[in-house]
C-alpha cells in the first residue's frame, strides 16, 4: 500500500518509505559492529514492529535468533492506558543471551519499561532497544533507546507496521492522519 492509496484520510506524509529504509540500514550497520562476536536474540514486538523488523534483520550480516512477543498497551482506542498485557510470549529463554528488542513506535514509552524490565527478570546478560520512532512529548517512563531511527512530534502516525484501528500497517511509508479522521471515530 503507497501513500496515494491513502489519500483521503492522510494529511501529509512525515516519512518516506526510502527515508525510513535507509536510515534502517545505518542502524543495522551500527548494529552489526556492537555485536561483532556475539549471537544476539532479536525481539519483534508484535505487531507494529513488524515492517522495521523485516527491514533491519535482512539488513544486518552477524548471526542472530529471531524471536517475537505480542503485547498491547493501547485499550480500543488511541489513548495509552499504561496497562501490559502479554498476547503471546517469546520462544527461548533469554537468561545469559544478548538481547535486542526491535520497536516501532515509544509513546508514553510504558510498552518498553515493562519489557526491559521483564527482561532483566529473566536474567538477560544484557537488553538493548531499536525503536524506528520516537515521540518524547508524550514520555511518562523512563526509557533508554541504544538505536532510534526519527524523533517525530506528537502527532498521529500511521504505516510501516504502525495503525490506525487495526488497519494501514502495510502502508509502504509513514504519514499524519488527519485529525477530523480519529476524531470522527471518537465521537
Ligand atoms: C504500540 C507500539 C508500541 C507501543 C508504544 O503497540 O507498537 O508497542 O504501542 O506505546 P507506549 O510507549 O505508550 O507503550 P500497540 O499496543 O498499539 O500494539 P501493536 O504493536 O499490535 O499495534
Amino acid at each position: 500500500m503507497q501513500i496515494a492509496d491513502v489519500q483521503d484520510i492522510i494529511d501529509h506524509e512525515m516519512l518516506s518509505h526510502d527515508e525510513i529504509v535507509n536510515r534502517i540500514h545505518e542502524v543495522a550497520k551500527q548494529i552489526d559492529k556492537d555485536y561483532a562476536g556475539k549471537t544476539p536474540i532479536v525481539i519483534c514486538v508484535l505487531k507494529g514492529a513488524v515492517a522495521t523488523y523485516y527491514e533491519l534483520t535482512q539488513a544486518m550480516t552477524i548471526p542472530m535468533k529471531m524471536d517475537f512477543m505480542s503485547l498491547s498497551s493501547y485499550g480500543s482506542g488511541f489513548e495509552s492506558t499504561g496497562k501490559i498485557t502479554v498476547r503471546q510470549d517469546l520462544s527461548y529463554d533469554v537468561a545469559g543471551e544478548d538481547v535486542l528488542i526491535v520497536e516501532d513506535i515509544v509513546d508514553s514509552g510504558n510498552t518498553l519499561h515493562w519489557l526491559v524490565g521483564e527482561l532483566n527478570r529473566r536474567g538477560a546478560k544484557s537488553v538493548e532497544i531499536f525503536s524506528l520512532l520516537e515521540k518524547p512529548a508524550r514520555h511518562t517512563a523512563k526509557v533508554e533507546l541504544k538505536y532510534k531511527g526519527f524523533v517525530i512530534p506528537d502527532e498521529f502516525v500511521l504505516g510501516f507496521g504502525l495503525d490506525y484501528d487495526e488497519e494501514y500497517r502495510n502502508l509502504d511509508s509513514i504519514a499524519v492522519i488527519k485529525p477530523e479522521v480519529y476524531k470522527g471515530a471518537n465521537s
